[in-house]
């Protein structure tokens, strides 16, 4: 490969080579003049946003046939989460703790996406997302970097597969690189003031994992990060990107993010910015076009030299090459399959499955018992909208195969039970009240009530950041009015973030968190209510009591004043005068207890675990040596279940402040009621390396602990020690 793009480099005019830098629109649909005679004369390397099988095949022909060197294009789409069929979005994957699941995922999106002629997706999106407010947490996988890597690395292999030249494969995109998660007060957009180790300890582990999965792109953030913005900064995208990471394939610009490197107050003008980007390593130019205008000048300048340009193109031939676009057949548009098909959309009703996360279940309220039922008030607009439950980022979903949770409850009562359905609300921002009367005398009328809640996909997703992340409009109110009627109530969440919901779920028997469930989200959640499945998803993200607890996650330092049960004080408790010091004194709230209402990796199933005998292979380990965890679960309920087996990690003592606690592994075990299965782990010295205050991952020497269980929680706990 390395030879054949020499070769090919080696015979380009310096047009052609600048050509290749650049992403320019597509033209919606048709071959425009100007685009096709751009393609001919190599001046484009890449299309984004075409999506029409006939126009994709019509531009691959003229860069293979009609250009004088025959380079294909790289045709790139936003394949976030499902092309055509629509699976949950990403967040709702994650909550799944089910790489294999979100491989599939990928895959069959990539067999949905490459069908029409699309090469590339700008997929996964690895950024961690701590601050619930941000709207692009939907568009990722949570709060902790181990399970954000391992997602994301479960993606690239979807998208890719382990052969890239097959034509079903996709190149997959590792973005934003990096720190967009940091995104301050959960603005989009915003500054990102991340401090070195922060940068290399949490924001890095999820690219690594996707590089080491062999991801074949990189994509720059938007963001400002401590003062210089991602898309021209080159301690990321060569110290860090290139040189610590190895990464080899190309990096390319955020939409317009180049010209805004002006606007960030960095580069006087478009010049200066393609410049800048340029010299930091930022290989292609997405949408905008600095590069095209400013690159010949200054090359002619030598403010930029012909070596520069070399790599750049060198990075993404290579991507084309192992992309197999060289010889890849064009897309035949009378022989792209139609979307929908059986075997897609049962696979995204088992993710979909998979992804829904029981937070609560009173009274075993769930699964519904349908002997004794005779009547189902269902409640909410989110509950008959094929749309709003597919969530944000789908360009391409298509609803004509979606089930809502209304059509699939139905189905499901079948004449027995009398299913009467109310809006509740016009959508779930509102506030007008309309329909609210309706709703609550459904419920009292009814044996149970199922209230479907939450957000609509408008509310989360790029640009949709909330500042109060509680349950929009006049959902509160609708909650306690149904539980006001004595009908015992089920509450499907549906949204793109951690919801804050302290107070809210007063009265609720059961909760159902389902994320945005994609196209057959309906059937999966009712799959669940009805026992047909047991649900088996897990928090990704934990879930705040309040807003103003936002950022919060579970692996966050100790603190010199760790808040403890003895000294934690709510401001009710607080009568009449005291003395100032008598209060607290340790960090947490005086309003808001410091724990998550639901904590990360946390979940419930229709059975009971437990844990037993958790006992390790070495009390002392040397380095080099590999460590066995092991330990008994066992189902102690009547029914079969999943449980996800978490093992977090501790590095008590160390040269930098550590997280109190690291999510290192996890493993999916179903079992039979009653059967007992033991669970083992191995780690290496690289679980418990990190990056030193020299940059360099290291294990240091010393005591670790760990902790085995079902949830951020968990109680049983072994420890070890690393020795020179
Ligand atoms: C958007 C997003 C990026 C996306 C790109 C192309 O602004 O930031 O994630 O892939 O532009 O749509």
């Amino acid at each position: 490969m390395e030879a054949f793009v020499a070769d090919l480099l080696s015979r380009m005019t310096r047009e052609e080579k600048l050509g290749q830098l650049q992403q320019v629109q597509g033209t919606n649909g048709h071959v425009a003049d100007h685009l096709a005679d751009a393609v001919r004369r190599g001046a484009v390397g890449s299309i984004i946003n075409e999506v029409d099988p006939a126009t994709i095949r019509s531009l691959q022909w003229i860069a293979r046939h009609e250009s004088r060197l025959g380079i294909p294009l790289l045709i790139g789409r936003d394949v976030i989460h499902g092309f055509h069929t629509v699976f949950p979005i990403p967040l709702g994957q994650a909550a799944t703790w089910n790489p294999q699941a979100v491989e599939q995922a990928a895959r069959l999106a990539a067999e949905e996406a490459t069908a029409v002629g699309i090469n590339w997706t700008f997929a996964p999106m690895l950024d961690v997302g701590r601050d619930a407010r941000w709207g692009r947490v939907a568009e990722g996988y949570g709060e902790d970097p181990y399970l954000i890597g391992e997602m994301g690395a479960a993606a690239v292999r979807g998208f890719q597969t382990d052969d890239p030249t097959r034509p079903d494969a996709l190149a997959a995109c590792a973005k934003h690189f990096m720190g967009y998660g940091a995104s301050e007060a959960g603005k989009d957009y915003n500054s990102t003031n991340i401090p070195p180790h922060e940068l290399r300890n949490v924001h890095l582990p999820p690219f690594r994992a996707a590089v080491d999965a062999g991801v074949l792109t990189v994509m720059t953030s938007f963001s400002d990060v401590d003062g210089i913005p991602a898309t021209a900064n080159a301690t990321l995208l060569r110290d860090i990107l290139r040189d610590d990471l190895g990464f080899d394939g190309l990096v390319v610009s955020d939409w317009d993010a180049v010209p805004q490197l002006t606007t960030h107050g960095l580069t006087a003008d478009d010049r200066e910015a393609a410049l800048a980007a340029a010299q930091a390593g930022v290989d292609m130019e997405m949408a905008s076009r600095t590069y095209a205008h400013h690159l010949p000048a200054l090359l002619a300048e030598g403010l930029v030299d012909d070596a520069t340009i070399d790599a750049m193109v060198r990075h993404i031939l290579r991507v084309k090459v192992r992309l197999g676009l060289f010889d890849r057949p064009l897309v035949d548009p009378a022989a792209v399959p139609p979307s929908g098909a059986p075997a897609t959309l049962a696979a995204a009703r088992d993710v979909a499955r998979d992804s829904l996360v029981l937070l609560r279940n009173a009274h075993a309220l769930l699964p519904l018992d349908l002997t004794s039922l005779r009547s189902v008030a269902l409640v909410g607009a989110l509950a008959d909208d094929p749309w709003e439950q597919l969530g944000t980022w789908i360009f391409d979903g298509r609803t004509d195969h979606a089930v809502t949770v209304r059509e699939a409850l139905a189905a499901r009562l079948g004449d027995a039970v009398t299913l009467r359905y109310e809006r509740g609300h016009t959508h779930p921002r509102a506030r007008d009240r309309e329909g609210h009367a309706a709703a609550v005398a459904a419920a009292a009328a009814a044996d149970v009530a199922v209230l479907v809640l939450g957000e609509d996909a408008i509310l989360s997703g790029e640009a949709h950041c909330r500042a109060d992340v509680s349950l929009p409009g006049d959902q509160r109110a609708l909650i306690a009015d149904v539980v006001a009627t004595g009908t015992p109530v089920v509450v499907v969440i549906m949204a793109g973030r951690a919801l804050a919901l302290e107070g809210a779920l007063d009265g609720v028997a059961a909760v159902l968190y389902a994320w945005h469930p994609g196209v057959m989200g309906g059937a999966a959640i009712v799959d669940v209510l009805c026992g047909d499945a047991s649900p088996s998803g897990r928090l990704p993200v934990s879930l705040p009591r309040v807003t103003g607890q936002v950022p919060l996650y579970y692996a966050h330092k100790r603190t010199g004043k760790p808040a403890t049960p003895e000294t934690i004080v709510h401001e009710s408790t607080i009568t009449g005068r005291v003395p100032q010091l008598s209060v607290g004194n340790t960090s947490f709230h005086l309003d808001v207890h410091p724990t998550p209402l639901f904590p990360f990796g946390y979940g419930l199933s229709y059975t009971r675990f437990a844990y037993e005998q958790l006992r390790v292979s070495h009390h002392t380990l040397r380095r080099g040596e590999s460590l066995t965890v092991a330990v008994d679960l066992l189902n102690t309920g009547d029914r079969a279940g999943t449980e996800v087996v978490q093992l977090y990690l501790n590095d008590p003592v160390a040269s930098l402040t550590r997280p109190v606690r690291e999510l290192r592994r996890f493993a999916r075990v179903a079992l039979a009621p009653g059967a007992r299965q033991t669970v083992t782990f191995t780690l290496t010295e690289s679980d418990l390396a990190f990056s030193n205050r020299h940059h360099r991952r290291t294990a240091e020497a010393g005591v670790f602990h760990l902790w085995v269980g079902g949830d951020a929680t968990a109680e049983l706990h072994a420890s070890f020690t690393l020795v020179d």
